[in-house]
């Protein structure tokens, strides 16, 4: 009886797994066309027309019932699982055939060059776009601004060149914007996130380029939780990216700019965990409310312009001296006594 049982089951099994839906034609049109544009790929191994392509390993997800193909995932990234890949050539223009993608990703592929190509944007169910570490050159495509749905864009450690296009603010759930690590110019859009809807948290990404000017005062009204614009040439203000009010904030590093403040007037978010605004041209005071921030493990205001007696008592701990280092007149624990 137990035999039998076991027999029925896996045949039960067998049949279920089976009856679930083979790649869509359409799909697997799109995807040997993909396939077929590069100069040379280690794709040609596995990616064969005879069979089902969702089986093929590591790359491809179908959705179970319709046989769609909604993520595609290419990483030498050496830390994530799955099957090794080469790509050799651009973007494939056949990739905006797969109309039901959700996430496309290209990550740790040197060989991948050229622009991202306009056919992206015929992905209108695209959630996720991501193509970090690669040879990809050329600009930051205003038509981005198409992918509707988009939620996160992370086009980080390329080569790619030109301005921020202001047309990514139009995005209404656009959450996470990654354009770091490339070679930017020009200033930051003051229409990045001022779409987007309210419900949604705000992450923004663009350190290690060569930004210039002033960061939009209009960040003010963002929601952010973290904000990494460090290793660019920024100036100007930015104590309007902190304040009470933002409640959600938690990571701010801004180091390696030409910022320029009064430090003495900021206020802190109880919530902040990590602020570095060390290498600057930030002056004034250390403000008394930074011993009140119980979230704070993190301080870094060194080579700046400050001046005045470090804050001590409340929850705040004893960063080291080289966190306070090369101030103006910075003086108290953990640096040297102020004079009477
Ligand atoms: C890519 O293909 C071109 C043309 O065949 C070749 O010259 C080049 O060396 C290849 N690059 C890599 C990184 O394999
Ligand atoms: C800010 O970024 C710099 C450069 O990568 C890094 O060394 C530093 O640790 C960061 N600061 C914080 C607080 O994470």
């Amino acid at each position: 009886m137990a035999l039998a049982t076991i027999v029925l089951l896996l045949l039960a099994i067998f049949f279920f797994s089976s009856s679930s839906a083979q790649c869509h034609d359409r799909d697997k049109k799109a995807l040997l066309a993909f396939k077929d544009s590069f100069l040379s790929t280690s794709l040609d191994d596995t990616w064969l027309e005879s069979t089902d392509c969702c089986s093929w390993d590591g790359h491809v997800l179908c959705d179970k019932d319709t046989g769609r193909v909604y993520y595609l995932q290419f990483s030498n990234d050496k830390f994530s699982p799955g099957v090794r890949v080469s790509l050799n050539g651009s973007i494939p223009a056949a990739v905006g055939d797969l109309s039901a993608l959700e996430v496309l990703m290209f990550s740790d592929l040197p060989a991948l060059v050229g622009p991202i190509p306009p056919q992206l944007t015929k992905l209108k169910k695209l959630l996720t776009l991501s193509i970090i570490r690669t040879g990809v050159s050329g600009p930051v495509p205003p038509f981005l601004s198409k992918l509707s749905s988009l939620r996160q864009l992370d086009l980080g450690g390329n080569a790619l060149s030109g301005t921020i296009p202001p047309s990514l603010g139009s995005l209404t759930r656009l959450t996470y914007i990654g354009l770091y690590d490339n070679q930017l110019t020009g200033t930051i859009p003051a229409s990045l996130y001022s779409k987007l809807n309210k419900k949604y948290v705000a992450y923004l990404q663009l350190f290690g380029n060569r930004l210039t000017g002033r960061i939009p005062s209009s960040f003010g009204s963002v929601d952010f939780s973290q904000i990494d614009l460090f290793d660019n040439q920024l100036t100007g203000d930015a104590s309007f990216l902190l304040g009470k009010s933002k409640t959600n904030l938690e990571i701010v590093n801004l180091t390696r700019n030409g910022l320029e403040f009064d430090f003495s007037k900021v206020e802190f978010p109880e919530s902040i965990k990590r602020l570095d605004i060390s290498r600057n041209k930030i002056y004034g005071s250390i403000p008394d409310q930074i011993t009140q921030l119980r979230n704070l493990f993190w301080f870094d205001v060194s080579y700046n312009r400050l001046c005045g007696k470090i804050p001590s008592g409340g929850s705040f701990p004893l960063f080291d001296k080289k966190y306070y280092a090369h101030n103006k007149c910075l003086c108290g624990a953990p640096l040297q006594p102020c004079k009477k």
